[in-house]
């Protein structure tokens, strides 16, 4: 689920109280999380990983299969795509990643690196479709999110 090797994960582990706190207020009027009730956020906190990545880190790479989607909690991340000149986006607190290929099927659309020491909520896919299928109303939310940044990629 959690890229190995080079991948400059510091630290994984279970979520806290203090993030647990976050998710369930600071998350409210953020895109994917707001449309989730607190009892499906509370079925789903206990398969959230809480991941250290170093700066430079490799999150996705474009053309991989997709196994995870990640919230951003504390860092900043830049998404890349290969032949392109500029960053497609730089994403910071409460923004989401990962969750294309999920959705889509698809290998990843773009390459997601650290650019400070990051940490985010990594949410493997498994879990992601078990809330997906209980949840149509965030799935569609989602869905236009992920829609738009499709968009993005084909346009540029
Ligand atoms: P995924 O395709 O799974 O892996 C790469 C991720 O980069 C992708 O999901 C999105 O989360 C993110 N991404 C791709 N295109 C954009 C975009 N236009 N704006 C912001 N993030 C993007």
């Amino acid at each position: 689920m959690i890229r190995g090797g080079k991948s400059g994960i510091l630290e994984a582990r279970p979520v806290d109280a203090e993030e647990i706190a976050w998710l369930q207020q600071g998350l409210r009027n953020v895109g994917f999380f707001s449309k989730l009730g607190r009892a499906q956020l509370e079925e789903v906190l206990p398969y959230m990983l809480l991941v250290r990545y170093d700066k430079g880190s490799i999150i996705c790479e474009e053309g991989e299969p997709g196994d995870a989607m990640y919230l951003i909690y504390k860092g900043t991340v830049v998404v890349t795509k290969k032949d392109w000149g500029e960053p497609v986006a730089i994403l910071e607190e409460g923004h989401f990643v990962g969750e294309m290929a999920l959705l889509f099927g698809d290998p990843r659309s773009a390459t997601v690196t650290t650019v400070c020491q990051t940490e985010a909520f990594c949410l493997a896919a498994e879990d992601f479709k078990r809330i997906v299928d209980k949840s149509p109303d965030m799935t569609r939310t989602l869905r236009r999110l992920a829609e738009a940044r499709r968009q993005q990629l084909a346009h540029s």
